[in-house]
């Protein structure tokens, strides 16, 4: 059994087909499925939101890890935990009362998450890291599926696992999204990340999902 999640991100599915996707995700090995919410404001694209996440709720039991790229997402938490979310991820850039929005989403009854863009530095988690389920290491700039990873989140992500392993906070999911492939996710599994999102590596014309997850996961040195 394997410790290591897969969470396809559903911006690379087809969304015209977006129930079979998912059920083809979860057959194919995927752990999480992982839904980018998007304002155009905080990014520069504008993607799904509540109505989706409700739609899945209704048709998986996978948890369903919401990654809010919105400005001022505490306005958002209540609608997004009444749809279903499992884990509801907030971007520090994007909170200035970060406790109280983490608090929120758990008194909501979710797993609050906290990311943080490829500028910014592991050291702003340090006060808020006893109070999140999960980290969520930007690997690209926040806003498209299909970027390139930018190599110095793998240095970020070893600082954070050795700041959960300072502190014991052994339960806290280490989460790593954007441009991880078959040749990226052995050095971030390496640096200690446990849950892998992948778009366009898992969604693609190239070859099945079910195929797509087992290369990544063999890629990691995982085997389930
Ligand atoms: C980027 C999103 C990611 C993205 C991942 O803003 O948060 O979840 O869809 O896609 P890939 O794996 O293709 O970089
Ligand atoms: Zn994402």
């Amino acid at each position: 059994m394997s410790a290591l999640k897969i969470a396809p991100s559903i911006l690379s599915a087809d969304f015209a087909r977006l129930g079979e996707e998912v059920e083809t995700a979860r057959a194919g090995g995927a752990d999480w499925i992982h839904v980018d919410v998007m304002d155009g404001h905080f990014v520069p694209n504008i993607t799904i939101g509540v109505p989706v996440v409700k739609a899945l709720r209704k048709i998986t039991d996978m948890p369903l890890d919401v990654h809010l790229m919105i400005e001022r997402p505490e306005r958002m938490i209540d609608a997004f935990a009444d749809a279903g979310a499992n884990f509801i991820t907030v971007h520090q850039e994007a909170c200035v009362h970060l406790h109280r929005t983490l608090e929120r989403i758990r008194e909501r009854g979710a797993h609050p998450g906290v990311s943080i863009n490829p500028s910014t530095p592991a050291s702003v988690l340090e006060e808020i890291l006893p109070y999140t389920d999960l980290v969520l290491v930007m690997s690209v700039n926040p806003g498209f599926s299909g970027q390139r990873y930018i190599p110095t989140s793998t240095g970020k992500i070893a600082t954070i696992r050795r700041m959960l392993e300072q502190r014991s906070l052994w339960g806290i999911e280490l989460q790593v999204d954007g441009g991880v492939t078959e040749d990226t996710i052995g050095d971030v599994v390496a640096a200690g990340a446990s849950v892998i999102v992948a778009g366009n590596a898992v969604f693609n014309d190239r070859a099945s999902v079910a195929d797509n997850i087992a290369r990544l996961r063999e890629a990691a040195g995982d085997v389930k």
